[in-house]
């Protein structure tokens, strides 16, 4: 059996990229691997969340692996800051990942692009961190989305390093992961680039029918095809994406037919597919209310979480430790 890990940042409610980049491979994974997921709430401190927030947005994200069908009965469900040995791994790690290549890193780049006040030293070594989640399980598969793929290049390397470093074949090499295809990205409804959770181009799991319907409906398209058969623009073929992974075939052949012959009008696909993400989204969106409400429920499935990430994780330090020279005095 494969171990598999992955998580996802607490900074906000899960949307369609995450679903479809990430989660749906959880669950179709979640059987037939030793799998660990988890919520990123270390990770989610690099945007300093008021401690006010930061347990509703854990429990937030909660409850949406769980409604979208984490079973935490078959795999472990757990939160990152309930197994602080992760941070000692990531210390460990941190000695030997060199600050260049961490500066040279594309999501610490458009982190100092996007926020220049706050370019702390938890953002540079973000990729540490996340190595150190996945090597601690020993995980050789990693289900994540298009984004993530130069993290788990590094997460490769580090764990190569330590291997290298130490003389010892201890760690696998975790491998990006996605189901029969290439990593997938999900685009936002802004015209380019990908869905995400701060760029107010998303469609969350928990947004109500009217909230997707008035976000579909003021997508970027364009003026029309000019020409038969044209190539559509980036901001259409968008909306062909979510539509490829929302709707039926023929929904998505009989659209892009329309514009090939020219006849297309947005408006009509846009009420097709802003009713399919309603299809797709609201028995989700039902069940995270019920499992919110749960706190006995969502208490347990941390506790049993905590205890199964810690006890792997723990053997992994200590043997780190020897590995590394830390010896007993007895
Ligand atoms: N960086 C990931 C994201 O932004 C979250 C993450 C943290 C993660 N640690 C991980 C993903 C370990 C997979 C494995 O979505």
């Amino acid at each position: 059996m494969d171990t598999v890990v992955s998580g996802i940042r607490s900074t906000g409610n899960l949307h369609l990229g995450n679903y479809f980049g990430a989660v749906r491979n959880f669950i179709k994974m979640q059987n037939e691997n030793n799998c660990y997921f988890f919520i990123a709430d270390y990770h989610s401190l690099t945007t300093h969340p008021k401690p006010a927030d930061l347990h509703m947005n854990i429990k937030q994200v909660l409850a949406e692996y769980l409604a979208c069908g984490i079973d935490p009965e078959v795999a472990t469900v757990f939160i990152q800051s309930d197994v602080p040995e992760v941070t000692e791994l990531y210390l460990l790690l941190n000695m030997n990942a060199y600050v260049g290549e961490l500066e040279r890193t594309a999501s610490f780049k458009e982190k100092i692009r996007k926020q220049p006040d706050n370019i702390n030293a938890g953002l540079l070594t973000y990729p540490v961190l996340m190595a150190a989640d996945i090597i601690i399980h020993k995980a050789n598969k990693v289900p994540v989305g298009k984004d993530q793929e130069q993290h788990l290049e590094m997460a490769r390397r580090f764990a190569r390093r330590f291997n290298m470093m130490y003389g010892v074949s201890y760690f696998p090499e975790p491998d990006a992961y996605n189901f029969g295809r290439q990593l997938v990205k999900i685009p936002g409804l802004d015209g380019s680039g990908k869905m995400g959770k701060s760029e107010g181009n998303g469609i969350f799991l928990s947004d109500s029918a009217d909230e997707i319907r008035k976000k579909v409906l003021r997508a970027v398209t364009d003026s029309g095809p000019a020409a038969p058969n044209q190539e559509p623009s980036e901001a259409v073929a968008n909306l062909f994406t979510l539509m490829e992974v929302v709707s039926d075939r023929d929904t998505v052949t009989f659209f892009k037919n329309k514009y090939a012959t020219c006849e297309i009008r947005y408006g009509d696909l846009k009420k097709q597919l802003a009713e399919d993400i309603i299809k797709f989204t609201a028995p989700i969106r039902e069940k995270i209310v019920a499992i919110l409400n749960d706190n006995v429920y969502l208490a347990d499935v941390v506790e049993k979480g905590a205890v199964k990430a810690r006890a792997s994780a723990s053997a992994t330090i200590k043997e780190v430790r020897e590995i590394i020279g830390y010896k007993s005095f007895r």
